[in-house]
């Protein structure tokens, strides 16, 4: 089997056959991922007589936070698992049947299943996402080129399958029902876990084993792990009894100020006892500047599931043709242009790199921001027509999402390799992780803000949305400023690792 993962394997698109593997199964969770939460706003507030949860959009946007900072906040232990205890190719299996468990609790009516649903999906994707990222590069012998290829192949899936998601389950339940849209996520979840476990094996031994060091025993972290787990189970299951209960809204700080705390807490590690040299330093700093324009862009874009998600439904015209559209139709926007704009952007860069002007990493994240504020400046527009007319036209959020999308494009693909080359080489992994918690806290935070922008109705977004531009437009100004100072004491090694 080992020769499938050699770097003569071309079998698709030139590509490892493993490639189709991790190609289908995260493209099967995207569309589960994305569907559900498409309609995860949408359902919670509307009233009971529809099917919903009548919940206020404060809270909601709330539950909405705390189940995105969760999510990506799992990916780091996710990653632990599987570096630690079960090898990365079993961790993504394990995630995968609980992911698809969870789709299918959501499915029945409950409230309590409904909470218990997103619990299992938080879990599953933690162990999921994290692990099938690096299954991919452990496709690619050290130094192969095909690599860089190889995640743009495996981006496209991400963003096919969110496609599919937002089209199936938002029709399905937005139109049909609630239930069976988040059981469409189910199926589509177990197509994935099907076809991982018929073509598991052309992944050869990528990801196969744990990465322990010598003198390292999976054993002793499997304890660590199943005390964890029981403490984490016994909460969900007291708070599945009613045992305790809690607002919402204040979780959703909780949240973001744990996970800032521990951001905190790593950086001034790393930078005080870690024992790094100068150019390590430099480089650090470097992370932390990658790591505010991430949080700050992550945190604009995720409104996009909620905030926006819930003025496409109540204040924007989604009548075509006669037939109104599901408002999470709208959500197609996104993947779609990232897979049309993508190789444009790919060859844009190339050809600026042939002209000797590349662009920094700061500076392509410092563009990210800046196109995520235009975006909100149209929004604003958009919120001033319905607040007079009652509902806008959809043009308003197209624009918005398209420049959302070209930020997008500018920020997400370098952020992953930017993380790898800047790391210190004994914190790569941990580093990674680090990237996964600028989403977790760029969710947590969109969630607060998403609840501030409805605190009373649509038009307290104009002064949230300004508030964001500015934000946007600092955080931009002060990547720029200082990505020239931390240039030149970073020390960017570009050798394959
Ligand atoms: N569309 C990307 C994805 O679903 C968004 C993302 C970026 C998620 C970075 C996590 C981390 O993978």
């Amino acid at each position: 089997m080992n020769e499938l993962t050699q770097s003569n394997d071309t079998y698709f698109l030139g590509h490892p056959k493993g490639l189709v593997t991790l190609f289908l199964t995260e493209m099967w969770e995207r569309m589960s991922f994305y569907g559900m939460r498409g309609l995860l706003v949408l359902f919670m507030t509307r009233e009971v007589i529809d099917g919903g949860l009548d919940l206020d959009p404060v809270t909601a946007m709330a539950i909405y936070g705390v189940y995105g900072a969760s999510v990506y906040f799992l990916c780091v232990p996710g990653g632990w698992v599987a570096d630690k205890i079960f090898g990365a190719q079993k961790t993504v299996l394990y995630g995968a049947l609980i992911i698809t468990l969870g789709h299918y609790v959501l499915a029945i009516p409950h409230e309590k299943t409904f909470f218990l649903g997103l619990v299992l999906v938080s879990i599953g994707t933690g162990l999921l996402k994290p692990n099938i990222s690096t299954i991919v590069g452990q496709l690619y012998k050290p130094g192969d080129l095909r690599i860089d290829s190889g995640y743009t192949i495996f981006y496209m899936s991400i963003n096919i399958g969110s496609m599919l998601g937002y089209l199936v389950c938002g029709y399905l339940g937005e139109k049909i029902g609630w239930h069976w849209g988040f059981g469409a996520a189910g199926v589509g979840m177990t197509f994935g876990v099907i076809q991982y476990i018929l073509t598991k094996n052309s992944l050869g031994d990528a990801g196969l084993l744990p990465t322990l060091e010598a003198g390292e025993d999976s054993s002793s972290y499997f304890s660590i792990f199943s005390i964890g787990a029981i403490i984490f189970a016994l909460l969900v299951f007291s708070a599945f009894l009613g045992v305790w209960t809690i607002d919402p809204q204040f979780l959703n700080q909780l949240i973001v100020y744990l996970i800032l705390f521990v951001a905190i807490f790593y950086f001034v590690y790393l930078y005080l006892f870690a024992d790094l040299n100068k150019a390590e330093r430099g480089n650090i700093s470097m992370l932390l500047l990658l790591f505010i324009g991430s949080v700050l862009f992550w945190a604009g874009f995720d409104q996009g599931g909620s905030s926006l998600n819930l003025f496409a439904k109540d204040y924007t015209d989604l009548f075509i043709f006669g037939w109104e559209m599901p408002a999470t139709f709208l959500q197609v926007a996104n993947p779609l242009m990232v897979v049309i704009f993508a190789p444009f952007f790919a060859a844009f860069w190339i050809n600026l790199g042939k002209r000797n002007l590349d662009l920094d990493t700061p500076q392509k994240f410092a563009i990210g921001c800046f196109l995520m504020a235009i975006g909100f400046f149209i929004m604003i527009f958009g919120v001033e027509v319905a607040l007079e007319n009652e509902k806008a036209g959809v043009k308003w959020l197209l624009l918005t999402y398209l420049f959302h999308t070209l930020g997008e494009l500018c920020l997400s693909p370098v952020g992953l390799s930017a993380t790898a080359k800047y790391s210190p080489k004994r914190y790569k992994g941990q580093m990674m992780g680090i990237w996964f918690l600028s989403s977790s806290l760029a969710a947590g935070l969109a969630g607060l803000l998403a609840s501030q922008s409805f605190e009373s109705g649509i038009s307290s977004m104009p002064t949230l949305f300004n508030q964001i531009i500015l934000a946007l437009v600092a955080v931009g100004v002060i990547l720029l400023i200082a990505n020239k100072f931390v240039k030149a004491s970073a020390d960017l090694d570009d050798s394959p690792n």
